[in-house]
């Protein structure tokens, strides 16, 4: 929306600006205006960083004078502290206002998309390998996958590990973790102790709960599959944590509440974090969910909060568990599968035979990096 400024009126607790159409008028204080300039002494505008000393503003400052230009997209203020005059444009002051979207707000116009066994996306999220290394068009369709259902399929992948690499670099550098970069992921790899790197079933979980930063996405290539079972699990945890808070919000408050502890140790390595098991952001949005009940570190808590939680946990487990809450997707050679590691747990069905991964994480904000980017640039 083009929000423009029609009025400015200066006063004790700050600025006052008047939009146009019927909203209400916002008033910016007086310090925070001068801490956020858009002019080229308060911003560099190459880099966005900010060059206003925000320590040396005096705690009264207040604004001289302040006029509406350039048709209403921009408000110029004049300082009492000899400043530079500071500039500022009606769209960014209506973003901060609340009044609108701002560059900073992930995909405003991609709602996330709760799923379950009985409302899964018909068709499932999918995108082809050549689609997304030809150009951005193929590219946003895979990231919009991601950000609205929490997963998409990848068809026609070559089945080595450097064309996974590829792929994964399209959206941004692979993450480094004790497993390596890219990672190979078979019952016949020894080297790492985790059930993982078995043939046995794999109950739904999310990874890295003993990482204070878990993976914003994981990707699995597969590469060879030959015998029977070993399909892949899906489980919206947006979906699980929603249904919760409705159902059960005793139980979603504990689970928001109570720090669950997490640990992965191997010859050399001892990681350890700590979060609830849902996280929501500031706005009391659903962010993340963690959840490995094989990784979970032993703590304690006084007696009626440690049953409170083993409930609530018990609660989240049913339903992680539930079949109908479930996704299962048999990965072949020449399909990827990607997924958001903070929304979406995953699992596995035991098998017979032989079955190769790879696969690799990435960094959450390089993924929401390249979904604001790509937003822009389709
Ligand atoms: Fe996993």
């Amino acid at each position: 929306m083009d929000f423009r400024v029609v009025a400015v009126e200066p006063g004790d607790e700050g600025l006052s600006v008047t939009w146009g159409g019927d909203r209400a008028p916002t008033i910016f204080e007086w310090f925070w205006l001068r801490d956020h300039g858009e002019d080229e002494a308060s911003l560099d505008p190459a880099t966005l960083q900010r060059r206003v000393d925000t320590f040396a503003i005096p705690a009264g400052i207040r604004g001289l004078g302040a006029e509406v230009e350039q048709d209403g997209r921009r408000i110029v203020v004049r300082w009492s502290d000899d400043g530079a005059p500071s500039t500022y444009s009606a769209a960014r002051l209506a973003a901060l206002a609340g009044l609108s979207a701002g560059d900073e707000v992930l995909a405003p116009k991609l709602q996330r998309r709760a799923w379950a066994g009985g409302s899964r996306p018909d068709p499932l999220p999918s995108a082809a390998f050549e689609a997304i290394m030809a150009g951005n068009a193929g590219l946003r369709d895979w990231l919009e996958n991601i950000r609205v259902w929490g997963f998409s399929l990848v068809d026609g992948v070559p089945g080595t590990q450097e064309a996974a690499a590829e792929l994964a670099r399209r959206i941004g550098p692979v993450r480094e973790t004790i497993f390596g970069g890219m990672w190979m992921l078979s019952a016949e790899i020894a080297e790492h102790d985790d059930t993982a790197y078995t043939t046995q079933y794999l109950a739904p979980h999310t990874d890295g709960t003993y990482s204070h930063d878990a993976p914003g996405l994981q990707l699995f290539n597969c590469l060879e599959f030959d015998g029977r079972g070993g399909e892949s699990i899906l489980v919206d945890g947006l979906a699980v944590a929603e249904t919760l808070r409705a159902e059960r919000p005793e139980d979603f408050d504990v689970l928001t509440r109570v720090s669950v502890p997490a640990r992965y140790i191997e010859a050399g390595v001892h990681l350890r974090a700590a979060r609830p098991a849902i996280r929501l952001d500031e706005r009391g949005d659903f962010l993340q969910i963690s959840f490995n009940n094989y990784d979970r570190a032993p703590f304690r808590l006084p007696k009626a909060e440690m049953m409170a939680f083993y409930r609530a946990y018990g609660e989240l487990n049913r339903r992680v568990n539930d079949q109908a809450n479930w996704l299962k997707v048999p990965l072949r050679p020449g399909m990827a599968l990607i997924f958001d590691n903070w929304r979406s747990l995953h699992g596995r069905m035991s098998y017979t035979g032989k079955r190769v991964f790879c696969g690799c994480y990435h960094n959450r904000e390089d993924f929401e990096s390249r979904l604001r980017v790509t937003d822009t640039e389709r």
